[in-house]
């Protein structure tokens, strides 16, 4: 069978080209375009749920798939990231809501916003709060999170808002392990 012939642009090779872009798209809004042309037919982009393999991401590197129309970050973070995010008083945060879907009603503490509970995997979506840009992430920004350099949002290693015009947290969406290495969204 040639190398044609294999390839039949099924979900699974959306998932593996993702997941091999992962390095790349840890310098976020810039090389978002790239995976977004990665992505192979309309019927993947309508789904309304999707499983992820998060096998490949490195701690430190974060994967961005596209969800809904959306990108969709999944961080693997550090023990400093996350030592960082759940160090900081709900009393210093701009907005204090979770913004998680899956926990509508809690505050925005770092344990309310990541998706384990020992707070490795963080899955956002992956557009600033303000007028829709894709922030920059990998530690970006004043706070060790993301950066939105559209009009200067910096959010910090749980992705909540701290400085700039940006007025909620990056949201949290339905996300869940569905295994150890298959997080699902929706
Ligand atoms: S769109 Fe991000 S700061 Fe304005």
């Amino acid at each position: 069978m040639s190398h044609a012939e294999d390839h039949e642009g099924t979900r699974r090779d959306f998932l593996y080209y993702a997941t091999a872009g992962a390095g790349a798209v840890a310098t976020g809004a810039a090389v978002w375009p790239l995976v977004n042309q990665m992505n192979p037919s309309a019927d993947v982009k309508a789904l309304a749920s999707i499983r992820v393999d998060v096998s490949g991401v490195e701690t430190g590197t974060q994967l961005t798939v596209k969800w809904l129309g959306k990108p969709v970050f999944i961080r693997r973070r550090t023990e400093e990231e996350i030592a960082a995010a759940r160090s900081v008083d709900l009393g210093d945060l701009i907005d204090p809501k979770s913004e998680n879907a899956n926990k509508p009603d809690a505050d925005a503490s770092d344990e309310n916003r990541s998706l384990d509970e020992a707070g490795e995997w963080l899955v956002m979506i992956g557009v600033c709060t303000h007028l829709g840009c894709v922030p920059i992430g990998n530690g970006s920004g004043d706070f060790g999170g993301w950066f939105c350099p559209c009009h200067g949002s910096h959010y910090d290693a749980a992705g909540r808002i701290r400085k700039g015009p940006a007025p909620r947290n990056l949201d949290v969406p339905i996300a869940v392990f569905e295994d150890e290495t298959t997080i699902k969204l929706g």
